[in-house]
């Protein structure tokens, strides 16, 4: 193996290995998040001890669960990041089948080529990954999960007629935004823990953070336009309210007053008037 070179034949892909005589390539790690992160350690801290290998046992699977933008996917990325362990991250959709998580096939100029994709990179190279959306993906190919959450070694490839080995620093996490469509076999194989929205004032902590130029008369701007919209009730995503701050920015620097900005911004984002309102009641 030519370790984290990256190959000119597969810019995306970290390393290749020979498999008899297939070269096999592994897709590259994700790089970690930028320091623009408000440390949420009432999820952070239980959802690291999960992962941990101790005398109470092996690793167990987390499953993060909550609303679009809550804060999910950055979750899994910090924690793989301070365990210092490469990140990868599979987007779950529906047309996604058991073999579509370990390795696809492609044409290259010498022959067909193979990817291992992000669950099965990060088995063999000891990192985290996090899969995404499962509520999106079918159960058939969720099933794929079943062994590796028992305590597989081994992990067999259609594609490859082979085994992947899975190292005991490989880490799983999973992510949805419901719980109710996720087969039972899965539900009781996770830890499930729940990531709503933060409270309106670490939200704004968080925008600030993406957004940090604006200044504090953006924010008193933005709380004084929640506050009239919603009164002391709603729920934000930080999603929404990074995207906030960045389009009254550019509103301001067309000349707008920062309250002015920061309102019209608000009615893009959420939507203008009660509708918006309502969408969160
Ligand atoms: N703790 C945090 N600190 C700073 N910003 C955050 C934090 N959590 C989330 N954000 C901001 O919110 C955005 C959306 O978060 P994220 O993508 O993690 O949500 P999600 O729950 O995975 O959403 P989805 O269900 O749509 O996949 C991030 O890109 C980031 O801008
Ligand atoms: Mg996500």
């Amino acid at each position: 193996m030519t370790s984290g070179i990256r190959d000119a034949n597969c810019p995306e892909c970290l390393d290749s290995f020979q498999l008899g005589s297939l070269t096999v390539w592994i897709s590259r790690p994700q790089q970690p998040r930028a320091e623009d992160y408000l440390r949420r350690p009432e999820v952070e801290t239980p959802l690291a001890a999960c992962l941990s290998r101790d005398e109470f046992g092996p690793p167990l699977a987390p499953l993060l669960v909550g609303p679009p933008g809550s804060g999910k996917t950055t979750l899994a990325q910090v924690v793989a990041r301070r365990q210092e362990r490469p990140f990868f991250r599979f987007q779950g959709n529906s047309s996604v089948t058991a073999e579509d998580f370990l390795c696809v096939g492609r044409i290259a100029p010498t022959g067909v080529e193979y990817v291992l994709q992000p669950v099965a990179a990060a088995m063999v190279l000891g990192a985290l990954v996090l899969v995404d959306d499962i509520d999106k993906v079918d159960s058939k190919a969720l099933s794929l999960f079943l062994p590796i959450l028992d305590g597989a070694t081994t992990i067999e490839s259609t594609l490859l007629g082979g085994v992947v080995q899975v190292s005991p620093d490989f880490r799983l996490v999973f992510a949805s935004n419901e719980l109710e469509s996720l087969p039972l076999f899965l539900r009781t194989r996770v830890v499930t823990f729940r990531v709503d929205y933060p409270d309106v004032g670490e939200v704004v902590r968080m925008a600030e953070l993406h957004v940090p130029d604006t200044g504090a008369s953006l924010t008193r701007a933005f709380l004084h336009a929640w506050k009239r919209r919603n009164g002391s009730n709603g729920s934000l995503a930080p999603r929404e309210a990074v995207r906030i701050f960045q389009l009254a920015g550019k509103f301001g620097k067309t000349g707008q007053p920062v309250r002015g900005a920061v309102q019209a911004a608000m009615d893009a984002v959420l939507g203008s008037g009660a509708g918006g309102a309502e969408r969160r009641g």
